[in-house]
């Protein structure tokens, strides 16, 4: 039998349910994998209170390492004994095992270790798609930077750092903002500031060339404010709640913005999208240009707890749940 947290109804973090399940034999292209570390992300929250609708029971979570257990026919890219890591669509990995797709995982390189693998997959990849996909951020270009404290805000500002960003951050605590400064961005702003004024002052009134907004309602108009003419707004989350609708006019008159909605999944869906991206993700790690920040570790048995810290702003970095 393999444990796992399953919720049965949406809501709460005590939705989540510690249970066991027997698992099936891997089918075709896919392996059984005992997880070590599974990584906490926010759209594990969205999925749970019911803002993303999953069919029920639900069983969270889209990035974790393991080892590979057992591997059906047909599976091409690792064998049993591989240690590995994912970022998948498909949620499941709050459990001690999983029997999953196998295009999904990467080899995770032997000078990382499975708790950094596990915190740095899905929200490194976010950073990727964010810095080198979405907008192909070019040296001393300015960036807004929303949860700059966060898991993937953590790992996005070293990565634009890297790029040669101006890096202006946005954090909810002192706390949080010396934990950026020393990650390396020139601004630091606290969220309950007028952040708008200070990042236009800091571009000389011109703005930003992009803006990073993960926190979505609270801030997502005044993100736009901050934006040079042709700027571009990546909304890229949810954390206070879903952004507002807005009529295209608003970027008409903010000087010709675009805007963007990306999601990680639609940018490594083919396997050599996803090894390129995991090659220079992982490549940046090794040489210490990006160091994962893990802020804090749960018991996966206790993912409520962690589900309840994530919502209150009490995280910094990533978190990782052990199984
Ligand atoms: N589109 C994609 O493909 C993709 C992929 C991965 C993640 N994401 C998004 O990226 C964001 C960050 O994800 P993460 O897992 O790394 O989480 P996180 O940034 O570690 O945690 C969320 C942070 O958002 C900030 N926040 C501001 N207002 C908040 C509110 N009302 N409630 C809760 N948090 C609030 C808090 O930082 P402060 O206290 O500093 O404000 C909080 O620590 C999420 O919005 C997530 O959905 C999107």
């Amino acid at each position: 039998m393999t444990g796992i947290i399953r919720f049965h109804e949406t809501g709460g973090p005590d939705v989540l349910r510690w249970e066991s399940i027997e698992l099936p034999e891997p089918a075709r292209d896919q392996v059984r994998l005992r997880h070590t570390a599974v990584g906490l992300n926010f759209i594990d929250v969205y999925e749970r209170n019911g803002l993303y609708q999953v069919p029920l029971p639900g069983t969270p979570g889209k990035e974790a390492a393991g080892i590979v257990e057992a591997v059906g026919p047909g599976v091409k890219y690792v064998q049993v004994g591989d240690r590995v890591a994912y970022s998948a669509s498909g949620s499941g990995s709050y459990a001690e095992a999983r029997v999953m797709q196998s295009d999904r995982l990467v080899k995770i390189p032997d000078d990382i270790d499975d708790n950094t693998a596990a915190a740095a997959t899905l929200k490194g990849l976010t950073a990727h798609m964010l810095l080198r996909q979405v907008y192909k951020v070019r040296r001393g270009d300015a960036l807004l930077v929303h949860a700059a404290a966060g898991g993937v805000g953590s790992i996005l500002v070293q990565w634009a750092r890297h790029l040669g960003a101006v890096v202006i951050a946005v954090v909810g605590s002192a706390a949080k903002a010396d934990m950026v400064r020393e990650l390396g961005a020139q601004h630091v702003l606290l969220s309950d500031d007028d952040w708008v004024a200070q990042a236009r002052a800091i571009t000389g009134g011109r703005g930003v060339a992009v803006a990073y907004d993960s926190v979505g309602k609270d801030t997502f108009m005044r993100s736009l404010d901050t934006l040079r003419v042709r700027g571009m707004m990546v909304s890229y989350g949810n954390a206070s709640g879903p952004p507002p609708e807005i009529s295209p006019l608003e970027l008409s008159k903010r000087g010709s913005l675009y805007l963007t909605r990306p999601t990680t999944f639609h940018f490594t869906g083919t396997r050599s999208a996803l090894s390129k991206a995991a090659q220079e993700l992982f490549d940046l790690m090794a040489r210490g240009a990006i160091k994962v920040q893990i802020g804090q570790t749960y018991p996966l048995k206790e993912a409520a707890r962690a589900h309840a810290d994530l919502e209150a702003r009490r995280t910094t970095g990533s978190t990782v749940l052990v199984p």
